[in-house]
């Protein structure tokens, strides 16, 4: 039996934020795990962010992202709710897979990120 202690992920990330021809907008530090919808809603009760938003629930496919993980060599696993959101908004084909590649060009629903990992997050223009 091991007694090493588990390792312990980051207890913060990194997100920085940038348009959507990649000119930086802002940089900010959110605890680890929280959804990046909430952290787009505090930026944004501060003043200092705009990503157009809605239901904060996943649901109305408005908070449309794209992002590029920091080091991922991973690939995406979107939820159901967030490919069929996407699908029926369009951003995805409707035969499109829950496995996505990791990659600026894959749509993502802020409701459905979880900051686990430092991100760059692409924004739409309003
Ligand atoms: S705000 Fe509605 S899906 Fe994110």
């Amino acid at each position: 039996m091991s007694t090493a202690a588990p390792e312990a992920g980051p207890a913060t990330v990194q997100l920085r934020f940038a348009d959507h021809d990649g000119q930086p907008l802002l940089a900010a530090i959110a605890p680890a795990g929280s959804r990046l919808i909430d952290v787009v809603r505090e930026l944004a009760r501060q003043g200092r962010l705009t990503l157009q938003w809605r239901c904060a629930q996943g649901t109305c496919g408005t908070c449309l992202v794209h992002l590029e993980h920091a080091g991922s060599g991973q690939p995406l696993q979107l939820t159901p709710m967030e490919r069929n959101v996407l699908v029926r908004h369009g951003h995805l084909p409707a035969a499109a897979n829950l496995t996505q590649i990791d990659e600026k060009q894959t749509p993502r629903l802020a409701c459905h990120v979880r900051c686990s990992a430092d991100l760059l997050i692409y924004i739409q223009k309003e």
